[in-house]
């Protein structure tokens, strides 16, 4: 067959689009079928932006213990007595179970003293922790001389450190600071 130059030019232009619609179209549809599945594989919008939490301490009394939610994970803030304080003081390296402060205020190599163990020297008192069992997550119970984590009976002493039972690691202290009166959690 034989075609002049403007069939060959209609035919170009005519296939050139078709070929750019059909392109636009499929990548629309891919598009919507694939964006539940990339918003799921997304990193949640909390680990992108940590938020700052600030909570009065004045209302928990010595001895208590107020658990709150911080993006989405319980934690506990305890204001410690000064015989809390002691026993806590009393109990050596050694018999610890993990050695390791996991504070993470401090280097990850820091020691499991209760010093390093408070939110900072001067407010020995306040233990701030993340009320995750290091065994598989449960929330431990509050006890008078620590927590106690019914899922298979993990004791944490009142510096929230391992003393018995299958769970391995110290609760965890998240980032925070005292300042006057409120504990600010998170950075
Ligand atoms: S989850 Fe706490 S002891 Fe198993």
């Amino acid at each position: 067959m034989h075609l002049n130059l403007a069939q060959v030019m209609n035919r170009f232009i005519y296939n050139k689009v078709f070929q750019k619609k059909t392109w636009m179209v499929l990548s629309l549809c891919c598009g919507l079928v694939l964006w539940p599945t990339i918003t799921q594989l997304l990193p949640d919008k909390r680990i992108l932006k940590p938020s700052k939490l600030k909570i009065n301490l004045r209302y928990i009394s010595p001895g208590k213990v107020l658990t709150i939610n911080w993006r989405g994970i319980p934690i506990f803030i305890k204001n410690r007595t000064k015989s809390e304080i002691r026993s806590s003081r009393s109990i050596k390296l050694s018999e610890l179970k993990d050695i390791l402060a996991r504070n993470d205020n401090l280097d990850v190599k820091t020691l499991a003293f209760d010093r390093n163990r408070c939110v900072d020297k001067s407010c020995a008192n306040w233990l701030v922790l993340i009320a995750s069992c290091s065994h598989l997550g449960c929330v431990p119970e509050v006890k008078d001389n620590g927590w106690y984590c019914t899922c298979h009976g993990s004791f944490y002493d009142n510096s929230g450190r391992i003393i018995h039972g299958p769970a391995p690691y110290n609760l965890r202290i998240p980032i925070c600071k005292c300042k006057s009166n409120f504990m600010i959690i998170g950075k």
